[in-house]
């Protein structure tokens, strides 16, 4: 993988995309919920459709696995040294982490039937949201407070 001054379009357009979804899923999370209880306990009246919650979850995932291929094959813009740099990298790390881990484990709690994984999914997705938040405030500090940038690597492509 290779450093390089900014990001691709189509880098852009993951970031972005993904983040939007990811928002959205977590914001109207609660009717997967609720299908999933009317599923595992079995309730009256029909059967509940898939709600959307696990169409977007999937795509969510499908993203940021293509998101990582891309990342690895066109690089992206060296981490600032010292300590700052280091926390970038780490929070960039955990935030993938989190985006993968938390639509899997939708996947897992979803077709295994398994409700321990589902407390466990709704937990991850509440660290995934105050991770990403941070992130956001801190990218949103660049932009205003330190002017240095770092907001337009996003927005507008190498
Ligand atoms: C970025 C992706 C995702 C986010 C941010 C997310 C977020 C959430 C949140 C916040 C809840 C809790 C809702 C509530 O009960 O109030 C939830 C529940 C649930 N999600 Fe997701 N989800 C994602 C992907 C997925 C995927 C891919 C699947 C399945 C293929 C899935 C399946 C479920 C299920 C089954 C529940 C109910 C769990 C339970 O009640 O114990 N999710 N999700
Ligand atoms: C308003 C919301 C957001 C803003 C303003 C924002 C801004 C940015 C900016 C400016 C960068 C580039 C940082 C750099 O080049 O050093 C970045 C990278 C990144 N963002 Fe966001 N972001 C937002 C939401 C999100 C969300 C919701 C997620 C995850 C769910 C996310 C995940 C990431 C990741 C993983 C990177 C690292 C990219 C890489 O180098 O591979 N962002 N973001």
């Amino acid at each position: 993988m290779s450093d390089t001054t900014g990001y691709s379009r189509l880098q852009i357009a993951l970031h972005w995309s993904v983040a939007l979804l990811v928002a959205y899923n977590y914001i109207f999370g609660e009717a997967a919920g609720e299908a999933f209880d009317q599923i595992i306990e079995g309730e009256g009246g029909a059967a509940p459709g898939t709600p959307l919650h696990i169409w977007v979850g999937l795509a969510v995932l499908a993203l940021v696995v293509l998101r990582l291929v891309v990342r690895f094959a066109q690089g992206a813009p060296a981490a600032e040294a010292g300590l700052q740099g280091q926390l970038a990298s780490w929070g960039h790390r955990l935030l993938y982490v989190l985006m993968l881990a938390v639509p899997a484990g939708g996947a897992v709690a979803w077709f295994g039937l398994n409700e321990e994984v589902g407390d466990i999914h709704g937990a991850a997705a509440n660290a995934l949201m105050i991770l990403a938040g941070l992130h956001a405030v801190v990218a949103l500090g660049h932009h205003f407070v330190l002017k240095d940038g770092i907001l337009m690597r996003m927005l507008r492509a190498r």
